[in-house]
């Protein structure tokens, strides 16, 4: 079954089809339409220009992703869409062209939390991959656990009480001077620098909570950078970001031990933006290869927000018959629930500006 997937929900257009079945899972077209050099303008993504960009973007990218895809219209099984969560003017964009496109068409619709999506792309880069697992979901605006039961069946088991990984990364490189989003900036700088050259908090809560919390550590690094600022002494930028990704993926990686151990869950996914990460990647390969856990991680191409796993997650809720109608709405928060249009929550990515 050929499978539209569409994705609007923070500052990447993207429309894919993937090919799902018994013993098929394969992408036949992702295309990105990524706002990063118009955001970057202002250091963060700004949510209106988000969602004008999303909308001069989306009928190019999903007609180009049918081309080159070489398939059209009457060929998809499905229409698969993020409806939450994410920014709330970005989301609508793609739930109101995936409904028309569907509703047209009578194609069948469903909605796709974009965490799921993102765990959805380890199926697609791990034919074989099947539940019950434990996810880690790490982007600019989650860090979290997940018991993965089934394909559509989530339990979080832990995560940040505050602000996600990819965004404590984006903060912290702002302030450095590196161009936005800072994350994978951070990551090459981090190899030219000593990781125990700066003393952070870890953001990992103490006991046995799956819980981790990255305010303290954002705070630390900013005042010891205002400190430094203030004594006009020199920033070594490479040891800010070696000991700021040392004491993250340090925190990540303890956590996930406990989380692996309690649940008992024999396979680790890995996903989300900050999946790209190369300190991360290397810290879980160890630790899987030490625990004789499984370890499924996109390649770098299906870590960042994409259509592929949209249309991945997708496919099974076209499975369990979770279809969406027309009165299918976007909302801006992780159950799926909606609020009113200015409300933006705390785990949202690094934005400057809100409605
Ligand atoms: O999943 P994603 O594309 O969007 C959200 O759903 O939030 O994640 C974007 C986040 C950004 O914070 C970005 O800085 C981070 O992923 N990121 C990285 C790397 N590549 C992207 N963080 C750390 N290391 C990287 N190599
Ligand atoms: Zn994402």
């Amino acid at each position: 079954m050929y499978i539209l997937g569409m994705e609007s929900s923070c500052d990447e257009t993207s429309a894919a089809v993937v090919e799902m079945g018994e013993g098929v899972r394969a992408i036949r077209s992702n295309v990105i339409a990524s706002q990063i050099e118009t955001h970057r303008l202002y250091g963060g993504v700004v949510p209106e220009i988000a969602s004008r960009a999303h909308i001069e973007a989306i009928s190019r990218i999903t007609y180009q992703a049918l081309e080159e895809a070489g398939i059209t219209l009457a060929d998809l099984g499905g229409v698969a869409v993020t409806a939450f969560p994410g920014l709330i003017g970005a989301l609508l964009v793609g739930v109101n062209f995936a409904k028309s496109l569907a509703f047209s068409r009578g194609l069948p619709l469903v909605a796709v939390n974009h965490i799921h999506g993102h765990v959805a792309a380890a199926y697609l880069a791990h034919p074989t991959l099947k539940p019950p697992f434990l996810a880690l979901v790490v982007s600019g605006g989650h860090t979290c656990f997940y018991r993965v039961d089934s394909e559509t069946d989530f339990v979080e088991i832990g995560g940040t009480r505050d602000d996600a990984a990819g965004e404590a990364f984006d903060k912290i490189g702002r302030v450095i001077g590196l161009p936005y989003p800072g994350g994978s900036a951070i990551d090459r700088l981090a190899y030219e620098g000593d990781p125990h050259a700066i003393a952070l908090p870890s953001p990992a809560l103490g006991g046995d909570t799956l819980d981790l919390s990255f305010s303290g550590i954002k705070t630390a690094a900013l005042n010891y950078l205002n400190g430094k600022a203030q004594r006009g002494e020199e920033i070594v930028r490479a040891d800010v970001a070696a000991s700021y990704t040392h004491r993250i993926v340090e925190a990540l990686v303890k956590k996930t031990e406990l989380a692996l151990a309690q649940s008992g869950m024999k396979t680790l996914v890995l996903a989300g933006g900050v999946a790209a990460n190369s300190h991360l990647r290397t810290a879980l390969e160890a630790l899987c290869q030490k625990t004789g856990t499984a370890l499924a991680m996109p390649p770098l191409s299906l870590c960042g927000d994409n259509g592929a796993m949209v249309a991945a997650a997708g496919y099974f809720e076209i499975l369990r018959g979770n279809f969406a109608g027309t009165a299918l709405n976007a909302s801006a928060n992780d159950d799926g629930t909606c609020t009113s249009i200015n409300s933006t929550g705390l785990n949202q990515p690094d934005i400057i500006a809100t409605w």
